[in-house]
């Protein structure tokens, strides 16, 4: 006699596995307040991943990060973040009312990806604003381009100041010396990873750890309950649980697999003649020498010098081989892989690429515009209580964004609230767009318009 409401009995339940999703019945523990059978499930994830403390997230990655800027940030202190940080990070900044500092990452000159973020951007950072409450970078990238975390963490810890690292794209590392560069062995205070993304559990799912002594543990669980609903599922959790224990179980023989099949198509790729692809192929890490390290589960498809758009390769590989890519940007689309891929998937990729490529000839294409970052006339909280219209895009420039615009995915923010609406985000606003990237915003009817601080 108690919730959820369908019983266990699957009369409406499409299949579903309802029979699995129960509730915090005797027995079965709380996930707000563990004793039993999750937290000693939450202990071996911890254990696993070598944290001091984890915890299971139902409500992805963003959940977590939410949870862990609001413990490690007072209201109205200041953060020091990487500009390239998916929109949740944005939006606990938006919350906490906090001041963002940013650290922008170069552009690869080849490939037109971000950059790793150095321990000397940081070091700057941190010299001229040590008051800070927080470092939080993305490591890796959308794009697998992985940071310095442990100099990085030295730099951060020798002024008391927490280091944060959004690893949603990075669960799968440390678990074999091909896929190095996991921010907990790294010493990070609080890291975030999507178990959904790169391993075999549910979407949804994702993981928190917690290290060191600079993260209060009991503000951090209280954080983690505000984000968190207070109904935690079951099947979610019994997701996570049955995947951590499955690449325990498996780990030398799933990561073996997963390294020879990313080879073998690494060889194949030697053979493309136009499209290039970042760190595989004839494509080096060792010509990347702003990458720290690099993911090579994260297939990067550069189209640049050919007549095709990121976009348009995209959708060359749906409709002609049925195979979906999870993003493209202007001039590359990138193709996820994980321990699941099986052979014959890979060999599909490779047959596809190899046969887009042959009917490909070079092409001047315009080169991706380096945009600075747009100057920050508000701190984004600011602007958002603002008083604000909605004009055209025209009519917008020199203009104070009253929100944030940005790809999906990756989710990071184009321009936030705040800043100045210059020409050249304009034209890289146009650029995206005649390349067929689709764009979102918080509150106007982009691309047609734009909302501005009203003065
Ligand atoms: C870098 C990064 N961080 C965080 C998130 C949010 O993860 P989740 O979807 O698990 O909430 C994403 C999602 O795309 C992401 O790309």
């Amino acid at each position: 006699m108690h919730m959820p409401g369908h019983k266990r009995q699957a009369i409406a339940g499409g299949g579903l596995p309802l029979e699995l999703d129960i509730t915090e019945i005797s027995g079965f523990d709380n996930l707000h307040q563990p004793e039993g059978i999750l937290q000693q499930s939450m202990q071996q994830a911890a254990t696993l991943y070598g944290a001091k403390q984890s915890y299971f997230l139902v409500n992805g990655s963003s959940g977590g990060i939410l949870a862990g800027i609001c413990t490690a940030c007072k209201p109205h202190s200041t953060i020091i973040m990487a500009r390239g940080c998916h929109k949740s990070v944005y939006h606990a900044v938006e919350l906490r009312q906090l001041t963002p500092v940013y650290l922008c990452a170069e552009l690869d000159e080849t490939f037109g990806v971000a950059k790793s973020i150095t321990p000397e951007q940081v070091k700057q950072a941190l010299a001229a604003y040590p008051d800070a409450a927080l470092v939080l970078l993305t490591s890796p990238t959308y794009e697998g381009v992985i940071s310095d975390i442990a100099s990085i963490a030295e730099l951060c810890h020798a002024h008391r100041i927490p280091l944060m690292v959004d690893e949603a794209h990075g669960a799968h590392l440390g678990f074999s010396p091909r896929f190095s560069g996991g921010a907990v062995a790294a010493g990070a205070d609080i890291v975030i990873q999507s178990l959904h993304k790169t391993f075999p559990s549910p979407t949804q799912t994702a993981i928190a750890h917690r290290n060191g002594d600079l993260i209060n543990a009991k503000e951090f669980a209280r954080q983690l309950s505000i984000f968190q609903t207070s109904s935690p599922s079951y099947l979610l959790m019994a997701g996570i649980d049955d995947c951590l224990h499955f690449v325990q179980k498996n780990q030398s023989e799933l990561f073996d697999a997963y390294v020879q099949r990313l080879d073998t198509f690494s060889q194949a790729m030697v053979q493309l003649k136009h499209l290039r692809i970042l760190c595989h192929g004839k494509d080096r890490f060792e010509n990347h020498g702003g990458f720290f390290a690099f993911d090579q589960g994260k297939i990067v498809i550069s189209t640049r010098s050919t007549s095709l758009t990121g976009t348009q390769l995209k959708d060359r590989l749906r409709d002609e081989f049925c195979i979906e890519l999870e993003m493209a940007m202007g001039d590359y689309a990138l193709a996820m892989t994980s321990i699941c891929d099986t052979d014959e998937m890979m060999q599909r990729l490779t047959d596809a690429l190899l046969a887009i490529d042959a009917t490909l000839s070079p092409a001047q294409t315009p080169l991706p515009l380096t945009v600075s970052l747009p100057p920050m006339h508000l701190a984004p909280w600011q602007a958002q209580l603002e008083d604000s219209a909605i004009v055209s895009l025209q009519d917008a420039e020199n203009e104070i964004c009253a929100e944030s615009i940005w790809a999906y995915p990756p989710g990071i923010p184009l321009i936030t609230a705040g800043e100045c609406i210059t020409s050249d985000f304009l034209c890289q606003i146009r650029l995206l767009l005649e390349q067929g990237v689709e764009l979102y915003a918080q509150t106007s009817d982009f691309p047609h318009q734009i909302a501005i601080v009203l003065r």
